[in-house]
């Protein structure tokens, strides 16, 4: 089973897919995490996250598993992985990873921006998962205060800004829900109310299908 959750920065959807993932015993892949390591990976070799054939190299040679959640968490990863990914060389480098691992039993739980779109058309069940911008970045706020970045709330706002307007402009799998996705605003929910609105509509998806768990 391969459930797909996309949606803008900070919407809840890594919580919530993370969560979903735990519950049906699934696999869970953070994609944004992938562009995230291609963007520090840019970087640290001395070149802008914009430069082409430098972002190519990078996702081509890419170890998710060579940066630290911190580093990958950082505001400066946010941004450079943004921009990595509006590169369609990179989109097409690391989609065959990304299918692959949602191919491989038992199955998996993948949050990103083009899920439900264009790595895994085919899902069981998709999420779009959105939130005001201004609850978005007082989440992102408060993640980051807690990880000592000293970021203000209007700085954060206009990050999330601006890479809403970059993630959903770009020509290649640009930030949207998939026909068949269903949303979920999480602007007015906690954790746990959100967590149970998700497990509700996924589910009604299975049963719909006859696959609930
Ligand atoms: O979900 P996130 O904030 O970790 O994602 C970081 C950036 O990576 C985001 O601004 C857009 C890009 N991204 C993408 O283009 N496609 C994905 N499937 C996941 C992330």
């Amino acid at each position: 089973m391969v459930i797909a959750v996309d949606g803008p920065a900070a919407s809840g959807k890594g919580t919530l897919a993370r969560r979903l993932a735990a519950y049906y015993g699934l696999s869970y892949l953070d994609t944004g995490s992938l562009y995230r390591a291609t963007g520090l990976a840019v970087e640290a070799a001395g070149a802008r996250p914009d430069d082409q054939p430098a972002a190519l190299n990078a996702a081509q040679t890419l170890d998710p598993s060579f940066y630290s959640e911190d580093q990958l968490r950082s505001p400066g990863a946010g941004e450079a992985a943004s921009q990595v990914a509006a590169i369609p060389a990179v989109r097409s480098a690391l989609l065959e990873f990304q299918r692959n691992f949602a191919a491989t039993p038992p199955g998996a739980v993948l949050d990103g921006r083009d899920i439900g779109t264009v790595v895994c058309p085919d899902a069981d069940a998709k999420l779009f998962v959105t939130a005001q911008p201004e609850t978005r970045a007082q989440r992102r706020h408060l993640e980051h205060a807690g990880r000592g970045d000293e970021l203000s709330y209007e700085n954060v706002l206009a990050d999330i800004r601006r890479r809403d307007e970059r993630d959903s402009g770009r020509a290649v799998a640009p930030l949207k829900p998939a026909e068949d996705a269903i949303l979920l605003d999480t602007t007015e929910l906690g954790i746990e109310a959100a967590f149970q609105a998700a497990l509700d509509l996924v589910e009604s998806v299975l049963n719909e299908r006859g696959q609930s768990a």
